[in-house]
């Protein structure tokens, strides 16, 4: 049961696709401890409550006993006590005696003390007077978060490809470069589907243009590439750079569709290419005049893009010099030592007429440059897109996905990216990974393996590193047979993996869940967060820790061990319980649960190769469900289902 409350003039987010009625404010009071408030929201915790969701926050899978700070924020120190990071996802689910959900849904900073003062109390403090409330009821928390997603509308679809490997790094200068990549990954026989364009590929970093000194008749060369099976993927940053001349920026200022400053001017701000203005997206007509602007590329052949830069991420303004000190005073006193006054300094023009500070719209801002994208590419282009953008707010999942940022190849980021995956699912993005391998710092053999055993999971499996970083393609390290085997399983598993992912948005379920979700009843899964549930069938153990050759794994009931090697699959039927695995660098294991298959298809150099259809079933269950499609048709329904009978030849 959802139930809806409103307060004040509330800021048009999208993030609900439904009608939902509004209550009377007298029925909050069955939830908060005081009066009904929406502004301080407070409500006791029973002592072994957990508390899930929250998207791309730091720390576990469950997030009691911290502070949370909804403030979209460019900032590579992913540690895990940084309050806040690129998306806003105001969504939090208490799994306790009365499972209930609660969605604050208001663009301005929201703060979620989940027991951090160890009071037994939630207390989610809303910075704006104006907003929406969602309160949710439920069997149980799984039931809370598919009533949520049931109503935040459906997640985004990408076309097939986009669930193939990607191989992506800031600094691949020329089509050279390019062309090089894609032949070493060829000759090391490591499948691969598309490589990202960063920066580099644009002229002097202005968005729409592309250097064709450096990527000459690229409508030419994106088609060759595409013969052989690989897309090319460019970065699209939200600043847009102020050069008179430049058509994109002309048009903007005679139109008025860029954020003003404090003079009503439009406002500057340093990013990539030096001083840009910032595209107002949050009202309609721009986001439909930058939405065209992607025709620039599609019609270059390109359908796949990255959205970057958009919490929005300033290096100096007009007011503010570069490497000065934040202006703690103006800025957010929970975040003293971020440039977060910034975002007082410029202006949004809503559509109801209202003007609003950057920093009282703030968490919606990255969100609705992914919807003009994704609403343009969807006018611009016949078949299925592949988005994702790295700042993002719910409501954002129906038009791209997300990657979670500038995370460093440390172990501790792999682990954050597994606990990232349910809470973003929980979310509605379902379509998310991580820079695989890290962005900042050098990563070893050793991580990067292990960081592709996880990925080979995720829907979005790019492998992405920032310049100044050692190399870290996988056919540059010693034995990249190892990599291709990783990397041949996610092929293999493709046919599971893409079903499971289609299925589960479209029914509005999640693709990737804790334990919890499935084994409610089990108090001992409650504890486990280093292990997930990949779709119906598969449940993952992933090997988290450096220099160990195996782990622990907890079974919450009998399944089906299966071992991925360069061999190919053994499969081995295991009990409930604990049991040690042991996991050399070059294998993946996961499980099947009792009474589910998994389909699973030949090895393939990319998705342009693989045939869903013949597929062979690992499991002990008698039928699969598969979703089937070409990849890219917009006509997806469940309907495209077929059922997939064990011993049985199609
Ligand atoms: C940002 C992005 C990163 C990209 C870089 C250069 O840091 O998060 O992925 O490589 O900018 O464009």
């Amino acid at each position: 049961m959802i139930t809806q409350f409103s307060y004040g003039t509330p800021v048009e987010t999208f993030a609900v696709a439904e009608d939902i009625p509004v209550s009377d404010h007298e029925r909050l009071r069955r939830f908060t401890r005081e009066k009904g408030s929406p502004q301080i929201f407070s409500c006791p915790l029973g002592e072994g409550d957990a508390v899930y969701g929250l998207g791309e926050t730091m720390r576990g899978i469950n997030k009691r006993g911290a502070r949370y700070i909804s403030f979209n924020y460019d900032d590579p120190r992913h540690r895990d006590d940084m309050p806040s990071m690129y998306g806003a996802h105001n969504f939090v689910v208490v799994d306790g005696e009365s499972p209930f959900g609660a969605f604050f849904d208001t663009p301005a900073k929201v703060v979620f003390d989940i027991d951090a003062k160890r009071d037994g109390t939630l207390t989610v403090a809303c910075e704006s007077q104006d907003l929406r409330l969602y309160l949710i009821e439920g069997e149980s928390a799984y039931d809370v978060v598919k009533q949520f997603l049931g109503v935040i509308g459906r997640s985004f679809l990408p076309p097939l490809w986009a669930f193939g490997y990607g191989q992506s790094r800031w600094g691949y200068k020329t089509k050279l470069d390019v062309s090089r990549v894609a032949a070493r990954h060829q000759e090391a026989g490591i499948p691969l589907d598309y490589i990202c364009m960063d920066i580099d590929y644009m002229d002097r970093y202005i968005d729409f243009t592309v250097n064709r000194r450096r990527f000459p008749n690229l409508e030419d060369y994106s088609a060759r590439m595409k013969e052989r099976g690989i897309h090319l993927v460019p970065i699209v940053d939200a600043g847009i750079k102020i050069e008179p001349g430049n058509p994109v920026y002309e048009e903007g200022v005679r139109n008025g569709y860029f954020c003003k400053n404090r003079e009503g001017k439009d406002f500057k701000a340093e990013v990539w290419p030096g001083m840009t203005h910032f595209p107002d997206f949050l009202r309609e007509e721009v986001r439909k005049w930058f939405g065209e602007q992607y025709r620039v590329y599609t019609s270059l052949g390109l359908e796949g893009f990255w959205n970057d830069m958009n919490e929005p991420a300033i290096f100096s303004t007009e007011y503010r010099a570069k490497g000065a000190k934040p202006d703690a005073e103006r800025g957010d006193p929970d975040q003293p030592e971020r440039h977060t006054a910034d975002f007082k300094d410029f202006f949004h023009r809503l559509d109801d007429g209202r003007e609003k500070s950057n920093y009282e719209v703030h968490n919606i801002f990255g969100a609705m440059m992914t919807r003009a994208s994704g609403e343009g590419l969807e006018r611009l282009l016949d078949n299925r897109y592949l988005l994702f953008s790295r700042s993002s707010y719910i409501g954002a999942h129906r038009y791209g996905g997300i990657w979670t940022g500038d995370n460093a190849s440390t172990w501790e980021m792999l682990r954050q990216n597994v606990y990232h995956m349910p809470s973003l699912n929980m979310c509605g993005f379902l379509y998310s990974g991580a820079d695989t391998g890290g962005f900042g710092g050098n990563s070893s053999r050793e991580l990067m393996l292990r960081w592709l055993a996880v990925s080979v999971f995720t829907p979005l499996m790019r492998n992405h590193s920032a310049i100044f970083t050692k190399k870290q393609e996988c056919f540059r390290f010693r034995n990249p047979e190892d990599f291709r085997t990783i990397i041949t399983l996610r092929y293999r598993l493709l046919p599971y993996l893409y079903s499971e992912f289609m299925k589960a948005a479209l029914r509005q379920d999640m693709l990737i869940r804790p334990l919890a979700f499935d084994y409610p009843r089990d108090e001992k899964v409650r504890q486990i967060e280093d292990q997930l549930m990949v779709g119906e069938s598969v449940m993952i153990a992933p090997v988290l820790e450096q220099g160990v050759k195996g782990r622990i794994v907890y079974l919450p009931e009998p399944m089906t061990e299966v071992r991925f090697s360069s061999e190919g699959f053994t499969c081995m039927d295991v009990c409930a319980g604990e049991r040690t695995v042991m996991v050399p660098l070059n294998q993946v294991v996961f499980y099947i649960r009792q009474g589910k298959l998994v389909p699973v298809g030949k090895s393939a150099a990319n998705t342009a190769e693989l045939d869903l259809m013949d597929v062979e079933l690992l499991g002990s269950g008698k039928d699969y469900e598969q979703y089937v499609d070409d990849g890219y048709t917009k006509k997806c329904g469940l309907d495209r289902c077929i059922v997939r009978r064990k011993g049985e030849k199609l």
